[in-house]
């Protein structure tokens, strides 16, 4: 190689770099942090979610769940639900990609709901944790109900237990 060649070349390399590095700090500071009423309004949007093992039943809270409401029911939206296989169960070794979107929804015993648990995938956010997901805890009534700006401690202990599949715990629970 010779030496006009070697100096193109990191001349081409150098410029990538920047390129990449700009697009990094675009997308790191172009990106609106979600906020509570935000997550509430995703939450309660049901068009486009596929439930659970493709079904809408409530299921009964459990020993391990961390969530009071005696019943439960979650929902994966468009880009969540590729990673289900075909019966409804998130796949083995799953990552979630961005955008990703999981609503659990909390309900009471007359099947009113009283809350949902919200996870999204969104790394460049300020409220996402180390893995991209975003935790959101909000009541029907748009009450905040464990700070969005905890990053998910306080969620994220619990939804790393055996068997977890990128923090999520459906299979785990419900098999
Ligand atoms: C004590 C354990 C525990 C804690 C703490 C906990 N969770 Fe969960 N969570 C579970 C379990 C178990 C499930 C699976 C469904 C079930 O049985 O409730 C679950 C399910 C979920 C789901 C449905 C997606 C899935 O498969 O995991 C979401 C969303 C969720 N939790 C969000 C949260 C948020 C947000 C917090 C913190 C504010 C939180 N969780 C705290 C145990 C916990």
């Amino acid at each position: 190689m010779n030496q006009k060649i070697a100096l193109s070349l990191a001349l081409a390399a150098c410029v990538a770099l920047l390129n990449a590095c700009q697009t990094n700090m675009t997308t790191t500071t172009t990106t609106e942090a979600l906020t509570i009423p935000k997550i509430l309004e995703i939450a309660k949007q049901t068009s486009g979610y596929t439930w659970y093992k493709k079904s809408d039943a409530y299921l009964p809270k459990n020993a391990v769940s961390g969530h009071a409401e005696p019943l439960e029911r979650t929902r994966y939206d468009a880009t969540a639900a590729m990673q289900l296989d075909a019966n409804g169960k998130v796949k083995a070794g799953t990552v979630f990609p961005e955008g990703s979107t999981i609503v659990k929804e909390l309900v009471n015993a007359d099947k009113t709901v009283n809350g949902y648990a919200v996870l999204i995938k969104r790394k460049a956010d300020p409220s996402a944790d180390a893995d991209g997901w975003v935790w959101g805890y909000v009541t029907a009534a748009g009450v905040e109900r464990h700070p969005l700006s905890s990053k998910g401690v306080g969620c994220i202990a619990c939804h790393s237990i055996s068997g977890h599949i990128d923090r999520t715990l459906m299979n785990v629970s419900n098999p």
